[in-house]
């Protein structure tokens, strides 16, 4: 009777997990490591399970321009993904965060940008890793036999040194607390469209809708 049965995934919610070369990676973070505690030395009494972060500026120094380069490239990536890369993005804003043990980050998301991301210098060695929140309301969600792509309500990003994850800024997530013995070393980003309100918020009255 039934000719064809097979799921549709409409609506999906991409992210990017990127890694650079490792025989790269332990020279790149080494770098990007000083360059930091450069920026936050002498370290502030901050009160146990706080983060420190650096201002929110690191894209317009010099000794970022490598990573703002590896942004650059990984954003090249998304952008063609997503048939977005005929528009121009900008960097608006990059900063560095250092999670000792026992730290967290709440839920959040990023307003007023259209990417974000998050860079990985340093992972203590477990209990540390990146949770995005299902943005499906009223979702029901019965028990099964294994919680999958289709039918988890949290998907869990596995950081790693030299790993960068970016995903929609809209897309809420959080950082359990650092479980691990070391510091955990990461910056942050988000980019928009340079040129928003000019080029692209207009109507245009053109049907959106994708098909199958
Ligand atoms: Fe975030």
């Amino acid at each position: 009777m039934i000719v064809k049965q097979e799921p549709q995934e409409i609506f999906p919610t991409p992210l990017w997990v990127v890694d650079i070369v490792s025989a790269d990676a332990a020279a790149f973070n080494a770098k990007l490591k000083a360059e930091i505690e450069t920026i936050i030395a002498p370290r502030p009494k901050v009160p146990s399970g706080s983060n420190w972060q650096t201002p929110q500026d690191l894209h317009t120094r010099p000794e970022f321009a490598d990573f703002v380069k590896l942004i650059e490239m990984a954003t090249k990536g998304v952008a063609q993904f997503l048939k977005v890369d005929q528009y121009p993005m900008m960097v608006t804003g990059c900063w560095a965060n250092v999670n000792p043990p026992g730290t967290y980050h709440p839920t959040h998301n990023h307003p007023n940008n259209y990417l974000s991301g998050v860079y990985y210098v340093a992972v203590p060695e477990t209990g540390s890793h990146l949770l995005f929140q299902d943005p499906r309301p009223g979702l029901i969600l019965p028990p099964t036999a294994k919680h999958g792509r289709v039918t988890a309500n949290a998907f869990v990003a596995q950081p790693r040194p030299g790993r960068m994850i970016m995903f929609p800024s809209w897309l809420r997530h959080h950082v359990p607390s650092n479980e691990g013995t070391t510091e955990r070393i990461s910056i942050a980003f988000n980019l928009m469209f340079t040129n928003f309100a000019e080029s692209l918020s207009a109507p245009s009255w053109k049907p959106t809708a994708g098909n199958a």
